[in-house]
């Protein structure tokens, strides 16, 4: 394993240990809210410290981007940027609902590197090193094969704070609801893309997400064969955090439902 890749798997290992034990004790968490349907809680800055301290304690000069604490350093000075979200799916986590990961990706000179997207209930370490492969714990992953719409299972995130696409979003949704087998909205975006690495899925959409939200995930889906894009298909989705990911097949059929319903708003 890259020694980069190395030290991003012992940070995630550690925020997961600091998830896993607080876990259990749910009730004794101090719970504030960001903005409207937006928790945090002690434990998404505590795991957020533990990882940034142990990738700076590596890596001094790297530059940081993390949801709690946000940028740290000059990413223009620095060749390095870290993405960080030290748990993605606080929603679950709060409820005990057992889907929630960590999610730490490198950008080197401004292109993904290195991404490891952990689940600390299920203890599954998803890693990727760009050119050489996506991983879920020691076995190699591939993207589904599935070319059937009709046959495919596809993950999404339902709006939940911002409700300015919800138009939008809902016409997507009814579009492609019965053109599929199933649709899923499990609540962790990182681990929603890490899933299409693993081939559980065949393809994912989802709109206004963040660069910690996606960085990690994305590269895993590139390395395992996937594709990932914006709405269109291009490549703005770290900028504009609409994001649709499949399966080489299903990415563009998915692409295809969803063209019709773009609107002016959401292409801004
Ligand atoms: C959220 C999760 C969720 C997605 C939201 C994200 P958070 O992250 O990834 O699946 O639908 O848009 O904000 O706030 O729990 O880190
Ligand atoms: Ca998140
Ligand atoms: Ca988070």
């Amino acid at each position: 394993m890259h020694p980069m890749l190395n030290i991003a798997v012992k940070a995630a290992r550690r925020a997961g240990g600091i998830i896993n034990r607080a876990s259990q004790n749910l009730d004794l968490l101090h719970v504030s809210r960001k903005a409207n349907s937006d928790f945090v809680s002690e434990v998404d800055n505590t795991a957020e410290e533990a990882i940034i301290s142990i990738l700076l304690e590596a890596y001094p000069k790297h530059s940081i981007l993390a949801e709690e604490s946000g940028a740290k350093g000059d990413p223009d000075k620095s060749e390095y940027q870290w993405i960080i979200d030290p748990l993605d799916g606080t929603t679950n986590f709060l409820h005990g609902f057992p889907q929630y990961s960590v999610s730490i990706a490198l950008k080197h000179r401004g292109v993904l590197t290195h991404a490891v997207v952990y689940d600390p209930s299920a203890n599954e370490l998803f890693t990727a090193s760009r050119g050489r492969g996506a991983y879920i714990n020691d076995h190699r992953l591939r993207v589904s094969k599935r070319n059937q719409f009709s046959e495919c299972l596809i993950g999404t995130g339902l709006p939940f704070r911002e409700f300015s696409h919800m138009n939008a979003y809902l016409a997507m949704l009814k579009d492609i609801m019965p053109k599929v087998a199933g649709i899923r909205r499990p609540g962790s975006a990182a681990l929603d893309l890490a899933y299409v690495a693993a081939g559980r899925y065949d393809g994912f959409w989802e709109l206004e997400l963040s660069p910690w939200d996606i960085a990690a995930g994305c590269l895993l889906i590139t390395e395992a064969g996937g594709l990932v894009g914006d709405l269109e298909g291009n490549d703005t989705y770290m900028e504009s955090g609409h994001i649709v990911a499949g399966n080489p097949k299903i990415f563009g059929q998915l692409l295809q439902v969803i063209a019709p319903h773009l609107t002016k708003e959401l292409m801004a």
